[in-house]
């Protein structure tokens, strides 16, 4: 399809696997804006403050997020920690807990509480692998431990393939993945390896992110090429690679106050994320890295919503759509709580974007 020109389109649902929803007013802020931005189906970050370490912590989070958002399925994660035991994922697994985070220690914001040495959860990624929860990848290794002239998650892959021989039933997801290397390794790993692919890291580079801290964030975006790596993996059709926006509310005022290279990493998309999706394909297209014929029906059915509701064992449709339309509305610069205290900038503020309405299953 020519999107560029497109007046209209209709797309399922999104489902997006990788969200940050925090908590206290940040939460009340961000939480409605999942469906604002066309999603009914979430994969929700683990990594507050304390983490989610227990399951009664990950229960209680998600019953909040329901009151705040009744028609949104929440898929829920714990926080990988020494606490998390193999006893720990039984229970998850009868919680309907679905999946478990790993952060490096250190790697990016809230992992202070992350792993340290991997090898010592094997127990635990086996209890995982007897029931079925999936281990999401941040994966990156810590500076110090990336070899020259490679980037930290290249420096991760081999640690992908040992953990995927390991544990071949093991469901892994590799998060935000961000580079050429990182499609050819999925790739490469049976089915039930997969990776999420941001809205933002469709259309910024290392050199968006090196200066603005609007578009600051972990895995930092890499090179050109890789950002058209990702494009391509997005339209390929291979059911590996689905739509998780990773989408980072911080304060506003934490972005802009901070010297230059200090911000806290994250990009906000969430109100917008579907079009914002939409709007790297067209570029990418504009740019000639993909080209219309890539873009069918099929194709962003299956990277926006099908694909990851598939990884995850859901059914492959939700029954709600979307119905995007061409009516000249711009992204908002920021959403704000109603008392003004919590405000959060967007990612492509002023960009010309689909106007988004819901068409909910009867
Ligand atoms: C995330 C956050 O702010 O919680 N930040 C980010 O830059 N993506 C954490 C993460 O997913 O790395
Ligand atoms: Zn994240």
């Amino acid at each position: 399809m020519q999107l560029k020109t497109l007046q209209k389109l209709e797309l399922p649902a999104a489902a997006d696997m990788h969200v940050h929803l925090r908590q206290g007013e940040m939460m009340d802020v961000v939480v409605p804006t999942l469906e604002q931005g066309g999603v009914d189906t979430a994969f929700v970050m683990p990594n507050l403050v304390p983490p989610l370490t227990t399951v009664d912590q990950v229960i209680e989070y998600q019953g909040k997020l329901r009151a705040i958002a009744p028609n949104v399925h929440f898929l829920m994660s714990l926080y990988l920690h020494p606490s998390v035991t193999p006893e720990t994922i039984e229970k998850a697994a009868q919680a309907g807990v679905v999946g478990v985070k790993l952060y490096p220690q250190g790697a990016t914001t809230n992992s202070e509480h992350g792993v340290a040495n991997i090898e010592a959860f094997y127990d635990t990624f086996a209890a995982m692998e007897k029931h079925d929860l999936v281990l999401n990848l941040h994966g990156e290794v810590l500076e110090a431990l990336a070899p020259e002239g490679t980037t930290l998650e290249e420096a991760f892959l081999p640690t992908l393939k040992q953990l995927h021989e390991r544990f071949p039933n093991l469901r892994i997801v590799l998060e935000h993945c961000t580079t050429a290397a990182a499609v050819e390794a999925v790739k490469a790993c049976g089915s039930n390896v997969g990776a999420t692919i941001t809205a933002h890291h469709l259309y910024l580079t290392e050199a968006d992110a090196c200066c603005d801290p609007f578009a600051f964030c972990k895995p930092i975006p890499k090179k050109p090429t890789d950002r058209d790596a990702l494009l391509k993996a997005a339209v390929s059709g291979n059911p590996k690679f689905f739509f998780g926006s990773d989408s980072a509310p911080h304060p506003i005022t934490s972005k802009t106050s901070s010297a230059q290279g200090k911000a806290p990493a994250g990009v906000f998309t969430q109100p917008y994320v579907t079009q914002l999706v939409l709007l790297g394909l067209e570029e990418g297209v504009e740019r000639g890295i993909i080209s219309e014929e890539d873009l069918t029906q099929e194709k962003l059915e299956g990277f926006l919503s099908k694909f990851g509701r598939r990884f995850y064992k859901l059914p492959e449709t939700s029954g709600n759509s979307l119905l995007l339309e061409r009516k000249g509305e711009k992204i908002a610069p920021s959403v704000k709580s109603e008392s003004g205290s919590v405000e959060v900038g967007v990612s492509r503020a002023g960009a010309e974007v689909f106007s988004l309405t819901w068409v909910r299953k009867a």
